[in-house]
């Protein structure tokens, strides 16, 4: 049987964002079971998938488990008697721990968590990463590699999963909510809605970037654009009240909480 360098249980949107960040295609196998999307990924990458689990689990030394959380122990069901010392098991799952990953898919293969966000789907995804006790720097440092190329990785202690699950996991949804508040505010000015999206949107994307980019300190950005007098600082006498901070902790503190939950649970 060929040897494949990265398998992946599930091939769903968070597994296309990892896999189209990976060089070589022809090292990569998938099992998906809906068959159609098994096609669709077979034709835009040139990638060999398989609908039966268990043979990305005979053939690949690193596989991405990418299902949902409630598919999990139906996977390891099926694959845990085939995982082997020399694999590594790379799990994106929200919420399941490694001690859970332990006990569902046995003692033998290595075990690395991430915690990634939707941007993987546009390159431009913040995972972080945490191996096991007893799995080696270049091992968990490969995983952050392979990971680093759809955007950036960081290596953590699993104790930060569930702060990095309410800032980066759940953070997509926040930004998006801004867009869409300040979509709506300009929608209030008179404008189209297509026109505010587009504005809002572009402002948010472009303003990432040069922040990104430049690493710009946030206070001396915000104080540089807040020209005396100006419509900017005139904007931001009514965003910085004490209230908006207030509610982004409690918005990062609720997520935090749940991430906490689901963990135990
Ligand atoms: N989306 C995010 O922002 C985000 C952020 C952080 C973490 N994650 C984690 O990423 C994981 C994947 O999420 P996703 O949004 O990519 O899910 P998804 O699009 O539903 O992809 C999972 C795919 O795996 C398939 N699958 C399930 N069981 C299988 C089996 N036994 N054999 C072969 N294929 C199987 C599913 O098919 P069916 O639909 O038929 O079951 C589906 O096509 C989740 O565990 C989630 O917690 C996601």
């Amino acid at each position: 049987m060929a040897k494949y360098r990265i398998g992946f249980f599930g091939a769903g949107k968070m597994a296309e964002g990892i896999l189209s960040a990976v060089p070589d295609k022809a090292s990569v196998i998938m099992a998906e079971k809906i068959e159609a999307r098994a096609a669709e990924l077979e034709k835009k990458y040139a990638v060999r998938t398989v609908p039966d689990l268990k043979e990305v689990a005979k053939c690949a030394s690193m596989v991405f488990l990418a299902v949902k959380p409630q598919d999990v122990d139906a996977v390891a069901a099926e694959v845990k008697p085939l995982l082997k010392s020399s694999q590594t098991l790379v799990s994106i799952v929200a919420g399941k721990t490694i001690a859970k990953l332990r006990r569902a898919f046995g003692t033998k293969v290595k075990i690395v968590r991430v915690m990634p966000n939707l941007a993987l789907r546009a390159n431009a995804g913040m995972c972080a990463v945490c191996g096991d006790k007893g799995v080696s720097a270049v091992t968990v440092n490969k995983v952050a590699r392979i990971l680093g190329a759809a955007g950036e990785s960081v290596v953590l202690r699993e104790r930060d999963f569930d702060a990095v699950t309410a800032l980066s996991g759940s953070g997509p949804a926040y930004f998006a909510y801004m867009e869409e508040a300040m979509t709506e505010a300009g929608v209030k000015l008179g404008l189209k809605r297509e026109v505010a999206r587009l504005l809002a949107g572009q402002t948010m994307y472009g303003t990432a970037k040069y922040l990104r980019e430049s690493g710009a300190d946030l206070g001396e950005f915000i104080a540089g654009v807040c020209t005396k007098g100006g419509t900017t600082a005139a904007g931001m006498a009514e965003l910085s009240n004490p209230a908006f901070k207030r509610i982004v902790a409690d918005t990062l503190a609720a997520a935090a909480r749940r991430s906490k939950e689901l963990a135990s649970g």
